[in-house]
């Protein structure tokens, strides 16, 4: 995720581009960048940080001109700073971009680049896009932009302008999002429409692999060499439900995401054909990694329900005993650090006090320390010995739900690369690495059925307390489900193993006291039912989540969400979805401030 926004016209776009950026810094906020394009010379300046705390020196400088492209970052690859915030240049300063994806391939074309004789000043992914382009040009940019992307694996939403073509700004766009602004004598480029509704309602929606070259007057588009001709659209949107995607919250738009999370964080991870992975950030520490006979998973709230699972898929696939810990309780046990052990460190944020806290200590102790973090360049990737990111996108909304997708993909990769290192077979690291590629279309098919789980959310509105039960895999899910649903509804939920019920809790079910049972047919699945029958047998209303097709369930429970059939292992990644949507759902029908639940806050920095 970053934020996008381009000008060019007849006006001085730095108010423009600058009020744009604001409106997209849900996109990305860890730092921004500005380039103001005239007959071979360039104005560029970049800040870290929100825009907000330097505004005032971009307005200072009083940089004036009417070609500019501008970046919001949210950074994947390389750290925070000004020299990794975008705008991009090529060597000789002539040929400027911004973008929005992530280029797959992207160290082999910088090794050839460099040795071809470029040189880079960033860490980051998008700069080869800029070397590429110069190494391509010969008196026109958008043949050199077409030819550089042929070269290019993975996502973009790219804008290119140049000192050598000052009148025009080449706009490209795959699978991520970019959209031009129709005006008076000007064009807009944006990565949504809430930075461009103040100034024209009238878009154009780029599509995948199309092109888009813009004059001051004239707007040409191709897809593959043919002119394509599209319509523009009137948005019709006020501008907050532009920034949320035409959703009410964030949490929706957020848990409506949670399929391209999946992908973002395995893209470019995957060695198909050894069944393996590659994650760059635990090549330091590969060998000690082999060597490693315990691990310790730290996490908390959500991130914490994250290690449960991959306690499961570690010591299932991996063979390394796991223990599982919450931030806030691992600090004051007694720590043993194991020579042959390691400690991940799981969070969104990477600045959970709890969490930081414990890596700290084991730090100063001698522990080989990991991280799975989705902020790039927060307190946790950077202490951590070594560490994956999540690459999720910003997170707005408090309640964490497409995180939980980043965190828990990472680590099946995880899992495949210490498995593979020990007695995975090719086989089994290929199986699943297939399995896990067809996870984001299984999670789409669960989204179209959002509105299915809205009439049950709404069904059950009146209830005030809630069973989520499940096993193995599936119980860290039922713990995820029902801190999900008390967070944002203030109802009572609990999350329990299913085998746990007859040990206590059944004696509260009753009529009043529904159950959502997560199962799936898998190897619990009939120990699963035996639980839902206990429940049934004392007037207790039933929610299953089970595998399509299981079309014996509806004769034993009261409603039935159905997810595709996976591995035991991915399940997670599909059965939570409809949970995180029936948290939302129920939360609406209730009228709760969803995004901003009472008592919470994002980002727990005190211990
Ligand atoms: C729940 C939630 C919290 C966080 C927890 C850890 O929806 O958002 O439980 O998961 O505060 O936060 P991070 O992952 O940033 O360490």
């Amino acid at each position: 995720m970053c934020g996008i926004v381009g000008y060019i016209g007849k006006q001085d776009a730095s108010n423009i581009v600058l009020s744009g950026l604001k409106r997209l810094e849900y996109r990305g906020y860890d730092s921004y960048g500005i380039c103001f394009i005239e007959k071979d010379k360039h104005h560029l300046f970049k800040r870290v940080g929100k825009i907000e705390k330097t505004e005032q020196d971009f307005l200072n400088k009083n940089f004036k001109g009417s070609v500019c492209i501008a970046h919001n970052r949210w950074a994947t690859t390389g750290l925070v700073n000004e020299e990794n915030a975008h705008p991009h240049c090529d060597c000789k300063e002539e040929i400027f971009v911004v973008h929005n994806g992530i280029v797959e391939n992207y160290k082999e074309l910088k090794e050839k680049l460099i040795k071809e004789g470029h040189k880079f000043s960033s860490e980051t992914d998008t700069e080869v896009i800029a070397h590429l382009i110069e190494k391509y040009y010969k008196d026109n940019l958008e043949n050199a932009v077409k030819r550089a992307l042929d070269d290019i694996r993975g996502t973009y939403g790219l804008v290119v302008a140049s000192v050598k073509e000052p009148d025009k700004i080449v706009v490209a766009r795959m699978s991520s999002p970019l959209i031009i602004g129709v005006g008076d004598n000007e064009f807009l480029v944006a990565s949504d429409p809430s930075a461009i509704i103040s100034r024209t309602r009238q878009i154009i929606n780029l599509d995948d692999g199309e092109i888009a070259v813009l004059e001051v007057n004239n707007i040409r588009i191709y897809k593959e060499e043919k002119e394509s001709k599209k319509d523009i659209q009137i948005i019709d949107w006020d501008i907050e439900l532009a920034e949320k995607d035409g959703h009410e919250h964030f949490m929706l738009k957020e848990i409506m995401e949670e399929p391209n999370v999946i992908e973002d964080a395995m893209r470019g991870r995957l060695l198909d054909d050894m069944g393996m992975v590659k994650l760059g950030g635990l090549e330091g520490v590969e060998n000690k990694l082999r060597e490693i006979n315990s691990l310790s998973l730290v996490g908390c709230g959500t991130a914490y329900y994250a290690c449960r699972v991959g306690k499961y898929m570690i010591e299932e696939y991996a063979d390394i005993p796991v223990e599982v810990d919450f931030g806030s309780e691992f600090r004051y046990k007694k720590p043993i650090i194991k020579k042959d052990g390691g400690i991940l460190f799981v969070s969104q944020s990477g600045e959970t006090a709890d969490t930081l806290s414990c890596l700290k200590e084991m730090k100063e102790k001698g522990a080989l320390t990991l991280g799975i973090t989705n902020v790039v360049g927060s307190s946790q990737a950077r202490e951590t010995d070594a560490g994956v990111y999540t690459r999720s996108g910003p997170e707005i909304s408090v309640a964490s739900t497409k995180a939980f997708l980043g965190q828990l993909t990472v680590l099946v990769l995880v899992t495949i690369y210490l498995g593979r290192q020990r007695n995975m077979s090719m086989v089994m690291g290929k199986r699943i690495i297939d399995e896990l590629k067809r996870i984001p279309e299984l999670a789409k098919k669960i989204l179209k059925q959002k509105e299915e789980i809205e009439k049950i959310a709404q069904k059950y509105k009146e209830y005030k307390n809630f069973w989520f039960i499940g096993r193995k895999y599936n119980y860290p899910i039922a713990l995820e489900g029902a801190l999900k649903l008390k967070e944002i509804s203030y109802v009572h939920a609990e999350g329990v193993a299913g085998g746990e019920l007859k040990h206590g809790p059944l004696a509260l079910v009753e009529e009043s006291f529904p159950t959502i049972a997560i199962c799936p047919s898998d190897s619990v699945y009939d120990k699963m039912i035996s639980n839902i029958e206990e429940i049934k047998a004392r007037k207790g209303l039933v929610i299953a989540i089970a595998t399509e097709g299981n079309e014996e369930i509806k004769k034993i429970v009261d409603d039935v969400i159905y997810i595709p059939k996976t591995l035991e292992m991915l399940t997670p990644l599909l059965s939570v979805i409809p949970l995180h949507l029936f948290a939302y759902y129920f939360a609406k029908s209730l009228k709760r401030d969803i995004d901003r639940p009472r008592n919470l806050a994002k980002s727990v920095t005190v211990e």
